[in-house]
């Protein structure tokens, strides 16, 4: 590999390694000193640390006030962001560079948002033109089905919407779509199947009517497994019900790359909405994927949303690193991950339209980041992705928010809340958000013994009553749930994914850890049909022959 090439850039000179750059040798001594103070210290010190440490940007709202550190410590972590080129990999990001080292590809989401006045040519095409070419055609699709002009084969209007999909082709629709079900067409019912368990077929359509039913089959690459037994379960469906192959053509359109496999199904190019292999599935929601998010909440609400992300784009890629939303979220990240060895982070939206919010998430920054060797493919000996789990809150409340407030481990979170709701229902807005705010205030300062035993509690319980404190979260708030604020925290958090890629010198954009399994589950469905699988492990043989055993026996 040459010394020009995306992998090399941005490292110094001499490509030292991550762990042996100045800036990290001073986190590392940094943060000798940051595990002897509490938060409560730091807040005492400084009564207006909750406004220095806040940041506003794209209608949203960051307090990072309730976290380990100080001015050094966010000046060290600077430092660090450009040690590690992170101004120039952003540069790259935006003008289409192959940042995306191990495919040899462009990772170009943010043109999915770019204006139509904006022009990004990648080998000498507009990407922004292409992208606005599929928007119209989606927002033409949209508005004849809203009117009533594309109909269903027998006649009849298209009522229900579901996505087949898998990954990012699932999660982002089924995502948006909760989010913004205050924005959604009422007359309509959507639905959503990933999971190639027919019970989650069976559990979207048995209510259906298949006369006014719309598939709407994504896949980027329309090889997945999962998608295509789904989508063909669903052809059979229609054709069962409506008695012909030509209703197929009514009544399912495709999302993906791969015009030809789309044909075969019986999917022509004038039903079929393009993707580039430059957008990866994770990051993809707002491209044609979104077409059911479009199909719900209408055509401005989705351009809307596309204002959000764009909004954010611009934040990331002008705003100066130590006032930038994406990479301070980012190399917080990092400070809890490498210096304080937290092993997982918390997402916890204070909105139950958020619910599908963190196994968002878990794809968009799990399927990133999850990485073990260097964009030059050198092995790694410090820690990259973080494991993010979450629930909205007050749920969580009930259940595991006990670990978060006295268990032994530091779990990061990132509270999530929104100042008015989209519903006019009763106080539930003040109980909810002053939850939130009151989840902070205890993760951060806790209780102590003293003030526990001032509470007349008696001795031997008191150290079951105490809270430590010192448990750091960011709180992120914006005025509503919009489509736009949906858009700028979606944005918000792919940036500090490649914040924190970029600091572990990892591509952010390739998946290669999902493919073994893919393979290995061909050879296994022939075993469990009965051929011999040369090669398969003991264990893996047992469980197969106990299957088919229960199977036989069950049929018999
Ligand atoms: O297997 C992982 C993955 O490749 C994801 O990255 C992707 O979002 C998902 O599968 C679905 O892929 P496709 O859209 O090509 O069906």
């Amino acid at each position: 590999m040459s010394e020009d090439t995306y992998a090399n850039a941005g490292r110094p000179a001499s490509k030292a390694k991550l762990t042996e750059l100045p800036a990290w040798h001073a986190l590392t001594q940094h943060v000798q000193r940051m595990r002897r103070v509490h938060l409560r210290q730091l807040f005492a010190a400084d009564t207006t640390r909750g406004e220095r440490f806040s940041l506003q940007a794209c209608g949203l709202y960051l307090d990072y006030a309730k976290n380990l550190i100080t001015t050094e410590t966010i000046d060290l972590l600077v430092s660090l962001a450009n040690a590690c080129g992170l101004p120039r990999q952003i540069e790259a990001m935006f003008t289409g560079q192959k940042i995306n080292v191990s495919e040899d590809r462009a990772a170009l989401h943010i043109a999915l948002r770019a204006p139509r006045t904006q022009t990004i040519l990648l080998d000498g095409h507009d990407v922004v033109a292409e992208v606005h070419a599929v928007l119209d055609r989606m927002t033409a699709f949209t508005s004849a089905v809203h009117r009533g002009e594309w109909r269903g084969y027998s006649g009849k209007r298209l009522r229900n919407v579901v996505n087949i999909g898998i990954g990012g082709s699932d999660l982002g629709p089924v995502m948006a779509y909760h989010a913004l079900r205050q924005y959604a067409s009422k007359e309509m019912v959507f639905r959503f199947i990933s999971n190639v368990d027919g019970s989650d077929f069976l559990e979207a359509t048995q209510d259906l009517d298949p006369a006014e039913t719309l598939f709407i089959v994504c896949s980027k690459t329309f090889r997945t497994k999962e998608t295509l037994t789904n989508a063909a379960t669903a052809r059979e469906w229609i054709v069962r019900s409506l008695g012909d192959e030509r209703a197929v053509a009514r009544h399912f359109v495709a999302v993906s790359t791969n015009v030809e496999a789309a044909a075969k199904f019986g999917i022509d190019a004038r039903q079929l909405f393009g993707l580039w292999d430059w957008d990866g599935g994770r990051y993809s929601m707002d491209s044609a994927i979104g077409l059911s998010t479009m199909l719900a909440v209408g055509p401005e609400n989705f351009r809307s949303m596309l204002g959000g992300f764009h909004a954010m784009d611009q934040h990331f890629r002008t705003v100066p690193l130590s006032r930038n939303l994406p990479v301070l979220m980012g190399l917080l990240s990092v400070w809890y991950n490498n210096f304080f060895d937290a092993q997982t982070a918390a997402v916890l939206p204070y909105a139950h339209d958020m619910q599908r919010f963190p196994a968002y998430l878990q794809q968009l920054t799990m399927e990133s980041n999850g990485k073990h060797v260097t964009l030059d493919g050198a092995p790694i000996d410090y820690q990259t992705g973080p494991i993010y789990w979450g629930e909205p809150g007050t749920n969580g409340q009930h259940s595991f928010h006990q670990l978060l407030h006295q268990g032994t481990r530091m779990v990061p979170c990132d509270f999530i809340g929104f100042c008015r709701a989209t519903h006019p229902i009763g106080n539930h807005q003040e109980l909810l958000l002053a939850n939130l705010f009151a989840q902070t205030e205890a993760l951060a300062f806790g209780k102590t013994n003293d003030e526990v035993w001032a509470e007349g509690v008696p001795d031997w319980l008191v150290p079951h009553r105490v809270f430590e404190g010192n448990r750091p979260t960011n709180t992120l708030l914006a005025d509503t749930l919009d489509p736009a604020t949906l858009g700028a925290l979606v944005a918000l958090y792919e940036h500090s994914v490649f914040t924190q890629s970029t600091i572990w010198h990892i591509d952010a954009f390739d998946q290669w850890g999902v493919e073994l399994g893919k393979s290995l589950a061909e050879r296994t469905l022939a075993a469990l049909a009965g051929s011999a699988a040369p090669g398969l492990d003991s264990s893996s043989r047992a469980l197969i022959r106990y299957c088919r055993e229960r199977r036989e026996g069950h049929a018999g």
